[in-house]
């Protein structure tokens, strides 16, 4: 009896494992990741298993196909501050002092959080991370693809990083890497970025077909949204932002400030109560996506650059790249128009590779149906944007995304919990009143020099 139940599971866990395995092809930047290629996929049994295989040097199909749960070990009655964005106590965000100065002067209070959350998994290089069904979830911990290359993480939720307190965790967080597909990736319940890269650069990446989560009891603009949602500081990162759902958020979606190129299309984003495009440095050309319930979709107040394609904007976007663009569609939001060509003239089509865009009409539909985990089977394609040969031409670009600035990054700052980024808000994006508020630091010196000063 025992022998064949025994049986009965090895034959089950090898179905399991016949059929897990990376779903349909990265496409965007990231086309060409292969994570841990052929490799036979293995089910960690625990905690600490999972945390090995991720970090070691074997090329590896690791199956998550159950709740991995980082939780438990907490930090009683420790440091943290009350921000000024807190206004609302229970229902707001403190701090954890986490040592970078972030506090300030904020008065001190005490709190009570989970040291998991504060260190993601260490991934290193030739891995795929995936979901098996809607089984897969990481909670209490974040991944961390620092100094790493070629990278899948594909249908996994990660979620409970101390969501009630800035500086929690970050659920998966970027630096000095190359070649990352997030596809299929829920983030919830984080106390700081559902997803970071910085300061080093990312490289070439793709996050598509992922939930990113907002809805929180512990908000720092205190209204149930979450603020800290995508922060983008990697130096020349190229980045493929496709078919997201974001939702619930206030601020931060995303933030870029670094030179870096994001190509943003067909995502769907609701119920924003602050702002979804703060770009402070870099370029994003926006196309093809839906904006609903958007207190401020874009503006053309930042720094960097921004093409959202209008109407108006078609055209330009023909000449420019060969193809037409897509313009967004806006219900109930609100956004600046704004179309600066040296996007189009910047952008690294060529290394884009060829793309598909669905009609504007089609996203949000398409998006709530796949975004997120549970969403994929062996025999769909999980690629709704598929690489073709159809209307789409991309055409070499004439000017490289800008140089990087090299920022000296000691080894130091890699242990850091979180990032010391962040602390600066674009000066010069307007915050609606619900973010004005949020934490930023007290100094107005640029954000390169700051940066730089807490890396010290
Ligand atoms: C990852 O895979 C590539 C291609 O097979 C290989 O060249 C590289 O050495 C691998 N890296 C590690 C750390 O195993």
């Amino acid at each position: 009896m025992a022998i064949l139940r025994s049986l009965i599971a090895a034959t089950a866990l090898l179905g399991v494992a016949a059929r897990a395995q990376v779903v349909g092809a990265p496409f965007g930047f990231a086309a060409g990741t292969t994570g841990g290629g052929d490799a036979s996929p293995v089910a960690p049994a625990d905690e600490s298993e999972l945390t090995e295989w991720l970090a070691d040097d074997e090329p590896r199909v690791i199956l998550i196909d159950k709740e991995f749960n980082f939780l438990g070990d907490q930090c009683v009655d420790c440091e943290c501050c009350i921000p000024d964005s807190n206004t609302c106590g229970d229902a707001g965000q403190n701090a954890i002092e986490v040592g970078i100065g972030w506090c300030s002067d904020y008065p001190t209070t005490t709190c009570t959080y989970d040291n998991a959350g504060l260190d993601g998994l260490d991934v290193s290089p030739n891995k795929s991370i995936v979901g098996v069904g809607d089984a897969g979830v990481i909670r209490g911990k974040g991944l961390r693809l620092h100094g790493t290359s070629n990278i899948i993480v594909q249908n996994i939720h990660i979620t409970e990083l101390n969501p009630q307190y800035i500086w929690g965790g970050d659920g998966i967080s970027l630096d000095g890497c190359d070649l990352i597909w997030i596809d299929h990736v829920k983030v919830s319940l984080v106390g700081r970025q559902m997803i970071v890269t910085g300061y080093e650069t990312s490289g070439s990446v793709t996050i598509s077909n992922s939930d990113l989560d907002g809805a929180t009891d512990w908000s720092a603009s205190c209204d149930g949204h979450h603020y800290w949602t995508v922060l983008a500081l990697g130096e020349d990162d190229k980045v493929t932002f496709s078919n997201n759902y974001i939702h619930q958020t206030s601020g931060r979606a995303p933030k870029i400030g670094a030179s870096s190129f994001w190509h943003v299309l067909n995502n769907y984003w609701s119920d924003n109560t602050g702002h979804a495009f703060d770009v402070s440095e870099g370029n994003a050309l926006i196309e093809g996506n839906v904006f609903e319930d958007v207190n401020s979709a874009y503006t053309d107040k930042g720094a960097g650059s921004v093409f959202a394609v209008s109407s108006d904007d078609e055209s330009t976007c023909s000449s420019a790249l060969g193809r037409t663009c897509i313009p967004n569609l806006l219900t109930d939001s609100n956004a600046t128009p704004v179309a600066d060509d040296a996007v189009l003239s910047s952008f690294p089509a060529d290394e884009e590779g060829e793309i598909t865009i669905l009609p504007v009409e089609e996203v949000a539909a398409y998006v709530l149906a796949n975004a997120g985990v549970g969403k994929l089977s062996s025999t769909s394609s999980s690629t709704p944007v598929v690489a073709s040969s159809s209307s789409v031409v991309p055409i070499p670009t004439s000017t490289p995304v800008s140089i990087p600035t090299f920022i000296p990054s000691p080894s130091s700052s890699y242990a850091a919990p979180a990032r010391v980024e962040t602390a600066i808000e674009s000066t010069s994006t307007p915050t609606p009143s619900s973010v004005g508020s949020t934490p930023h630091p007290p100094s107005t010196c640029s954000s390169r020099r700051r940066r730089r000063h807490l890396h010290q």
